[in-house]
Order: structure tokens, then sequence, then C-alpha cells
């Protein structure tokens, strides 16, 4: 976690601005306020109104059961997710666009929502073909294509729970996630394409298969036309599967429980707990806040930058705007290819008007500079948001003058994979934003800043931000671990939800995310488990002991430094550094390629053995440790430091 600064309480609140607001749904503080308060005096009807957003093959006949901490939302209700995303816009807008596909290459491609919900017809016929069953979990590692929302509607279409593993992870990483779900099918593609270069998709789906005797299948999408091994009998082309599937697939009726997808997320261990959200509650909770929170309009040209392989693109690319019948763009590549304003050629090419990107991705775009910018029309541009971490108020100001045209609110969006759909958030016409606050809980969301007594906090004191009351979106439990469930958000103050963030609620009750309370690493809005880092360090034949903590980032937020013993015969050298956080990228993906590794003869512990992380995290932020390695240098800080330790213990 950053060190906060009490400077920025004192922000100047920025009003919506006027043209913004005159359009607005909801126009004022005060018309919050009012839906707010309607939400916690009845959340239950509350939320049973809202419901009625979706398509319901029977109602639910009860809102809530709720038996701390598991929830049923909506219980005898019986919908489809993908009927909800798909099939009820076709008798109105079967033409109109549901996805701008563009990717690095220059290729690209549109889809009606009618030619959508053929694709994904098709797709999910072929997937019962192949004897997927509703309740079967399918593993999907795949490139920002457009069959990767096709995989995921087609998923829901019959019932199957998708567990989406983003396409930088490693071997291991997919191995250890499909072996977790126990997934029997896998879809990949030959490769994908990063900055020019092929990603080797299938190679690597490949090395995991043979770890994971539960895969039956392997389904390949033709994206780069590399040449890929083929195991005959295991491995099958999607466009195969899609030419002989019929498209004609009714969508059945599931309960509104039924589990819609599990995601895999970094905790405090090593091990990756996989989120379990169900379909209802997660559908309405990703529909209300697409629409509220980006006000919403058929006319809107959204784009949401995020990779479908983390929530944001669950949530934001496919089912929030989906639901809503919204016209997305869809991207497949690095923001800086071929060169640094490749998004906003790509916004002026579109008309996009809702942006919806990352705090990370923001300072990068400012450290290029603004030439970039000037150079493109983003006057199609009316609402900006951010998410991931906590904005800066400078890169925030930055992207509400230089992108925004100071015409464009910005919704600071708070929320996790865990809450499966944004919690504290600006309302884009109706609340004065406060650059790098994410302001105020939505409707619906009983958010507090709390001691671990429970007790709220001053404004100005630093607390754990928490949740009190269940909402629809809520992950339902970690996959084949409820005690970690309960353990994990539910017992540290019992009965409430704690997200393992550290933030303070200002006078006018804003609140200001600080970051994380445990050893979950951010780094460019993707989230680690030191435990994680630390275990793949340790696999290494040169490793005995690693410490992994996080350092600040002006770019990425927050940077991984790894303190490491080396076991004896190995000594310390640049060739093994490299070596080392070449083996952590290889081991769980490039997304956890550490910025340092510094080598220590022992690590600071107390007296019971535990690692002091707190003083690792002072030496990595202050850069303590100077000089190229080096190890005496190095040591000589750690020892001190050690000393220290002891004294605390
Ligand atoms: O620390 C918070 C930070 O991201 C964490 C959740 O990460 P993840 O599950 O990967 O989901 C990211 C996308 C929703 C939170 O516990 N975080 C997310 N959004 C914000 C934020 N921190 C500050 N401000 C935000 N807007």
């Amino acid at each position: 976690m950053q060190e906060f600064d009490p400077k920025i309480l004192n922000e100047k609140p920025i009003p919506p601005p006027a043209e913004f607001q005159r359009r607005a749904r909801l126009r004022s503080l005060d018309e919050y306020r009012k839906l707010y308060d309607r939400a916690k005096i009845d959340p239950e009807g509350f939320w049973g109104e809202q419901a009625k957003m979706l398509d319901w093959f029977a109602p639910p006949k009860k809102i809530l059961e709720w038996n701390v901490p598991h929830a049923k939302w909506f219980l005898g209700g019986k919908l489809n997710v993908s009927h909800n995303c798909l099939d009820r816009h076709l008798a109105k807008s079967a033409n109109k666009i549901a996805l701008y596909w563009e990717a690095e290459d220059g290729k690209h491609l549109k889809f009606t929502y009618a030619q959508l919900h053929e694709r994904v017809c098709k797709f999910a016929n072929a997937l019962l073909g192949l004897g997927v069953k509703d309740g079967d979990s399918v593993a999907v590692y795949m490139p920002m294509i457009p069959e990767l929302p096709i995989a995921l509607l087609a998923c829901a279409r019959i019932g199957a729970i998708h567990s989406v593993i983003f396409g930088g992870f490693s071997a291991t990483a997919l191995s250890d996630r499909i072996s977790d779900a126990k997934s029997k099918l896998l879809i990949t593609a030959d490769g994908g394409y990063r900055r020019g270069h092929v990603v080797p998709l299938k190679e690597t789906a490949d090395k995991a298969a043979e770890a994971c005797p539960s895969i039956e299948k392997i389904v390949v999408v033709k994206r780069t036309g590399e040449n890929v091994a083929w195991k005959n009998g295991r491995d099958l082309w999607w466009h195969d599967l899609e030419a002989k599937a019929s498209s004609n697939c009714p969508a059945p009726s599931f309960d509104a429980e039924h589990p819609l997808y599990i995601l895999y997320t970094s905790g405090t261990t090593g091990k990756p707990k996989g989120v379990l959200h169900t379909s209802a509650g997660y559908l309405l909770g990703a529909m209300y806040t697409t629409q509220l929170v980006f006000d919403l309009r058929d006319d809107d040209i959204y784009w949401c930058t995020a990779d479908i392989g983390w929530v944001t693109g669950h949530s934001y690319l496919v089912y929030g705007p989906l639901a809503n019948c919204a016209t997305c763009v869809m991207y497949e590549g690095a923001p800086d290819f071929p060169k640094k304003d490749r998004f906003w050629e790509i916004i002026e090419r579109y008309k996009v008007s809702i942006f919806y990107s990352s705090a990370t991705a923001v300072r990068a775009f400012m450290a290029w500079g603004n030439d970039w910018i000037a150079k493109h029309d983003l006057s199609s541009l009316r609402l900006l948001g951010t998410v991931g971490e906590p904005i800066n108020p400078a890169a925030w100001k930055w992207y509400f003058e230089v992108i925004g045209g100071k015409r464009c609110p910005i919704v600071d969006t708070w929320w996790q994979t865990e809450t499966g759909a944004m919690m504290i958030s600006p309302l884009p016409g109706a609340t004065p934003t406060k650059p790098g606050s994410a302001t105020l809980p939505l409707p619906g969301v009983v958010a507090r800043v709390a001691t671990l007594k429970g007790e709220t906090v001053k404004p100005g004191e630093t607390g754990y931000l928490i949740i009190e009351k269940p909402w629809p979106s809520m992950l339902r439990t970690i996959f084949g671990d409820d005690e970690r469930f309960k353990r994990d958000y539910w017992s540290r103050i019992p009965g409430v939800y704690f997200t393992g963030d550290a933030a303070q609620c200002d006078a006018d009750g804003y609140i200001w995310v600080l970051g994380r309370v445990d050893d979950v690493i951010k780094v460019a809005g993707h989230r680690l488990s030191s435990m994680e880092i630390e275990s793949a360090l340790v696999s290494h034949p040169a490793v005995a002991e690693a410490a992994v903590v996080a350092r600040p980032d002006e770019i990425k937020g927050e940077a991984i430094v790894c303190f490491v013993t080396l076991r004896s015969g190995h000594n310390h050298s640049a060739a093994l550094r490299v070596a080392l956080i070449e083996h952590v990228a290889v081991t769980i993906g490039s997304i956890a390629r550490p910025a340092e590794v510094r080598f220590a003869d022992l690590l600071p512990k107390t007296r019971s053995g535990k690692i002091m992380r707190r003083l690792l995290r002072e030496v990595a932020e202050k850069g303590g440790v100077s000089g190229d390695t080096t190890t005496l240098e190095d040591m000589a800080v750690i020892q001190k430091l050690a000393a220290a330790a002891i004294d605390e213990d």
C-alpha cells in the first residue's frame, strides 16, 4: 500500500460538466441521495425493482435469502444469461452493431446483435455436440478476438461454467487453474498478437494440458495461421465445429443462482482463488451499474479497454454492455502499437463516446505526451472511466483536461473481482468529483471505513473498507474452498465483507481507497500475490528463500521487488538475477515479471521466523540498498534491518 498524502483530502469538488448533467438520468446529489436512501431503507424492495431490467422466464419469488455469509438472490427466478444479452434485443435491435472488433494488425470486423446471436447459438450447439453439459466447467485461454465473448455467451447459454484464464499466464498458472476448476474442455487459439509478436497460446495450452487429466478436448481458433502441434482426437478447430453446427439453439431456463463463471484471482496465499459468480445477481449488478455509472444511451459507442481475462472485461465488455444492448468496441493488442496514438486513433475511427480504462493506462498516456493526442479528434467522447487502482490527482486532472476536454465527467470506479460489479463510483451527472476519490457508494451498496472492531473511523483516519450488506453480484464462494471464503472475507469483522483495502473517508463522506492491506500486489492494475511469486522463486534450484514486496511505481502503481537468499554453492551474479526474473515470468506469466531482484544473505525475521515485510518494503521503497547488485551492501542493510526487527518481535 502506498503512503497516503493527506493533502489530497482537500481536493476541491469538481461539479459534473453542465452539458453532460443536462442530459443525465440523475442530475444532482439530492437525486442520488434519494435513490441511495430508498435502497438503504428497503434493500430487497430496491433490488426487486431493479431486477425487472432482466428478462425472466419465471419471476423471482423471494428476493434474498441471507445466511451470513451465504446469499441467494432472486430465488425461484428463472432466466438465461445469454438470452438476456442477445435474444431479447433481436425484436428491436437485430441490426444494431453489438461489437466493433479491431486488431493490432489492422484486421477489423463488426457484428450486429443478430450476427452475434447466430455465432453464439452455433458455438453453443458445438459445445453441446462435444458433450458439454450444464454445470460443466470450460477453461478459456484466448486472445482478445470475437470468439472470446462468443465462447463466454455460448457457455452461459447452455449453463456451462466458464473459467477464463488471462492469455498472459504461463503453462503452470494455466494448469493450476484448470485443475482446480476440473475443466473438461479448453478453448484457445493458435496464437494472438501483442506488439507485433505472435503469442503462442496453443503451445502453452498444450503444456498445461499435459498436467491436466480433466481436459478431454481442446478447441482451437485459427487466428494467426502459425503451425501448431496437433493431437488428433483431442484437438478440434473451432471453425470446423461451427461450420457443422446448427444456428438454432433455444436458450434453456436456469435458476437465478445457477453458477455462471469462475474467475481466478490472487489472494494472500500462493494458491489462486476461484471466485464464483452466479447468474441473475451477477448479471443484474453488471447491467445496473453499466446503465447508471456510464449513464449509457442507445447511441453510445462504448469502449472498455480491459482484457476479458480479468473481471473488468467480463462485466464491462461482455455482460454489462450486452445486457444493455450497447454498441461495444473491442481491441486486440497493445495501446502503443504501431505507435503511441493507437487508442486515440480508435476513438476517432469509431467515434467512441464512453471510454473506460485503467489508472495505469492513464498514467502511461500522460507520460507519452500530449502530441499523440493532439493529432486526433476526440470530440465524440462524453464520459471517461477508470478502474483498478487509486488514480493520483495529477493523472486524474490530466485525463479530465487533455482527453476529456473538460466536458467529460470521470467515473473513478472502485470494485473487485469478488464484488462482480462497481460498488463505489460517482454518478456522472450527479456527483461532484474529487480527483483521486471513487467518491460515494452506489445506491444498494452499504460501504464504510472502519477499524477492526467495526467502529467507523473519523475523517482523515485510515481504516478498512468494508461492505455491510449483501449485494446481488457478490461472489457466492471460493470454488472448492468455502472455508477460505468465510475466513478471507467474512471473519475479520464478523458478518461484514472485508475488502482487503485500506481507505479514508472525508468530511463529505467521500471514500478514498488507498490500496491493499494484505500481501496482494497491484502491478499495472493486475492483481498478484506476493506468496505466489515467492513460491515461483523458491522453485528455482539456486534459491533457498525469497520475500516479495511492492514499491511504488510512477506508471504501474506498484512494482515487484524480490529479496532472495541463495542456496550454498550458488553465487550472486547479474546473470543469475536475470535468470530469476525470467524464471518468475515463465512460471507465472510476464505480468509477474519482477522489477528488481536483490540478493541478501539473510532476510530480516522476527524471532518466530516471520519475514519482516514492512522493513523490506521500506528498503524497496527508499532504495536503501544502493548500487548494482550487490550483495555486500545489500547484506549490510538487511542485517541492520534484521537487528531492528528482532527488537520489535
Ligand atoms: O485495491 C483495490 C483496487 O483493485 C482491487 C481489486 O482488484 P481486482 O479484483 O483485480 O479488480 C480490479 C478491477 C475491478 C481492489 O481491492 N481497485 C480497484 N478499483 C479501484 C481500486 N483502488 C482504488 N480505486 C479504484 N477505483
